[in-house]
């Protein structure tokens, strides 16, 4: 199976110095990257600049992204050739709107106000026009009370064929508790506080069977 897989923060520039980009490691999709090369999948790595950083074995495959803009490039480049693709990146919510080339803001300018506007839903947009044998699979991040609501919610919003829901304290852990949502309305629950590698062997036992 080729499996396309997008993992870590994107990284909006400020202005020449400085960027805007959230606490993502990228641990979880290097694991599902390491565990699908593992079992002789031919699988792609969109890789943002998290904190985990891949394992050799994995640079091969990987092709690395900064900001929204990039992933979008990239995703547009590899996603018609891929069977699967699992969405894990932390894309940003809002871009900034940007200094002119090369400048800094000086603390001496005093109070600074940004604008930020809102970044385009790369995963909606790909699920919206994927072929029907390509499978599109996002992530959710919410708080534990309302997670499996929002994930619903999402899964529907972004006509995805799947959704992992996972509370927000599965961010810079090592570990995750998480449940894969299907379209159908089927819920699969994986055991709690999984290490992300026995989650990523576990979730590809479910999306890519077989292999
Ligand atoms: N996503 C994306 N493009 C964005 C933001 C998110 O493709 N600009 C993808 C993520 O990779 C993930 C899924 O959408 O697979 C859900 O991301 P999330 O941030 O939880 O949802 P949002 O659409 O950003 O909604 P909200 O701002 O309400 O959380």
């Amino acid at each position: 199976m080729r499996i396309l897989i997008t993992a870590g923060p994107t990284r909006e520039p400020l202005d020449a110095i400085r960027l805007l980009t959230n606490r993502s490691s990228g641990q979880l999709g290097i694991a599902v990257a390491s565990e699908a090369i593992k079992r002789g999948h031919d699988t792609t790595l969109l890789l943002g600049r998290g904190t985990h950083s891949p394992p050799s074995t994995i640079e091969a495959c990987c092709r690395r992204f900064d900001s929204t803009n990039d992933l979008q490039s990239l995703l547009d480049e590899t996603f018609p050739a891929a069977d699967l693709l699992i969405m894990a990146a932390a894309v940003a919510d809002f871009i900034p709107e940007q200094a002119p080339a090369g400048t800094k803001m000086s603390r001496h300018d005093g109070p600074v106000q940004l604008t930020l506007h809102p970044a385009p839903d790369l995963v909606a947009t790909i699920a919206n026009r994927k072929r029907p044998e390509q499978t599109v699979v996002g992530f959710a991040l919410e708080p534990g009370a309302t997670l499996i609501d929002r994930a619903i919610a999402k899964l529907s919003k972004k006509g995805l064929d799947a959704i992992v829901a996972n509370p927000l304290d599965t961010m810079e852990s090592s570990h995750i508790t998480a449940r894969l949502i299907w379209a159908n309305g089927q819920i699969d629950t994986a055991a709690d506080d999984l290490t992300k590698e026995a989650f990523a062997t576990w979730l590809l036992d479910r999306l890519a069977p077989g292999l």
